[in-house]
């Protein structure tokens, strides 16, 4: 064979393999909603390369083959996302490295607050809502603590549906400013246990309906319905699951989280635990939440739960968007998959929200300070030489209010924060 010849049928085997990545890569998320129909096209126009690539027998067309590829690889190399919407899963891991340093284990945490709508694991789910019709009037209605609300406000502008948002009214105000300037429509209300009908949920549901029953109100009204969902632990299976697996190349001991509706901890458990049966699965628990004894014992029962003792009617904690008294499906559906709790006092957060700035610069919000403590805790359990992921939820600066209102000036302080007192506080 002469030696051009033989350049040429290397060069066809290196882009057969560069191709082939690529198209791997564009396929990651084949079951995703529109937003990947660019995507997907890109695919087929690489599968249509490969398959012509394989067939070429003479020089000219192998020339022309190879023109076409620089083509589409040039379209493909602005990398240009599809609106918010395209901005949306693959976020980075990261590796924490104080606390990595402080254990001896590599704690990674998925950077969830990098989601490019609404700054929370909650977009994965938001996008997955997309049966209404744009500009119609059709409005989702949602009862969130915040996140969520968030996501699908700014999903809902993007694709020209209204968002109703009911929270309960103690939540930090940050999350209803930035909801009212996403043009939500926004109900505070009381807190109030679940078996009330003007409960935050319940009220998204009943607003939801009455909606749809007016005649003189245009679209219809849905029930995004997080908590119960099917949707919201499909998104974290077939998304956060899948994308830990690949960049931890499948080399993980432990996956640790705290839950709210439950739908990353189980979505996440059995996308892992289906690859990797030694994982372990730990709940991150704030104070007051019921689910760490439900894990543990099988019960529903916090301790501030005394007849008596309770200050408000939810979770007795400063944190937001996880802990719960009630199990939810989302949470039920991968229960059996979670194997150990870890509780975290709010004075544990506070501390943790306050080290990963003073020795990392990330600034989270209360949940990811939670799941921070508990990784921490969990590396000490485990003992050197393990690998630990967990999630950074949230941006700091939606808790300023109410969280990082409680913690002491950052830098230059008498008493520094310490990991030991932070977690045996
Ligand atoms: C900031 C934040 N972190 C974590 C979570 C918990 O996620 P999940 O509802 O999937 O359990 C939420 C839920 O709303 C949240 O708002």
């Amino acid at each position: 064979m002469p030696d051009h010849t033989k350049l040429y049928v290397a060069g066809v085997f290196m882009l057969g393999a560069v191709l082939t990545v690529l198209y791997r890569a564009q396929n990651q998320h084949a079951d995703d909603s529109e937003e990947d129909r660019d995507g997907k096209r890109s695919s087929k126009q690489l599968q249509q390369l490969l398959a012509t690539l394989s067939n070429v027998n003479d020089l000219d067309a192998l020339k022309k083959r190879l023109a076409e590829v620089g083509q589409t690889l040039e379209k493909m190399d602005g990398n240009i996302r599809e609106g918010v919407e395209g901005c949306i899963g693959n976020t980075p891991l990261i590796k924490i490295k104080s606390l990595s340093e402080a254990t001896g284990c590599e704690i990674l945490a998925k950077a969830e607050f990098l989601n490019g709508a609404g700054n929370s694991p909650k977009d994965r789910v938001a996008l997955k809502k997309g049966l209404l019709v744009p500009h119609s009037g059709d409005t989702i209605y949602e009862g969130t603590v915040g996140s969520t609300g968030i996501s699908l406000a700014a999903i809902c502008r993007a694709r020209g549906y209204k968002a109703h948002i009911c929270m309960p009214n103690d939540m930090a105000v940050e999350k209803s400013d930035l909801l009212l300037k996403l043009g939500a429509e926004v109900e505070r209300v009381r807190p109030a246990p679940i078996v009330d009908q003007n409960q935050f949920v319940n009220l998204a549901r009943k607003r939801a309906k009455e909606h749809t029953e007016n005649p003189e109100k245009p679209g219809r009204g849905l029930f995004a319905d997080q908590f119960e969902t099917e949707a919201n632990w499909r998104a974290h299976f077939t998304g956060t699951g899948p994308e830990i697996y690949e960049q931890t190349a499948g080399r993980l001991d432990a996956f640790i989280s705290g839950a709210g509706t439950g739908g990353t901890i189980s979505g996440v458990a059995m996308s892992l635990k289906s690859r990797i049966p030694n994982l372990k699965v730990v709940l991150a628990d704030p104070q007051g939440s019921g689910l760490f004894n439900k894990v543990k014992y099988g019960v529903m029962f916090d301790s501030k739960e005394r007849e008596g003792t309770r200050r408000r009617h939810q979770v007795d904690t400063i944190v937001e968007g996880i802990g719960i008294n009630r199990v939810t499906h989302n949470f039920e559906v991968g229960r059996e998959l979670i194997d150990d709790a870890i509780r975290v006092k709010d004075e544990q957060a506070i501390g943790m929200a306050r080290w990963l700035v003073e020795n990392d610069g990330i600034f989270v919000g209360s949940s990811s300070a939670v799941n921070c403590v508990a990784a921490t805790q969990l590396a000490k359990q485990l003992g050197p030489g393990h690998r630990i992921v967990t999630l950074l939820c949230d941006s700091g600066a939606r808790h300023l209010s109410k969280f990082w209102a409680n913690t002491e000036p950052i830098g230059g302080t008498e008493q520094d924060v310490s990991l030991e007192n932070i977690l045996n506080p």
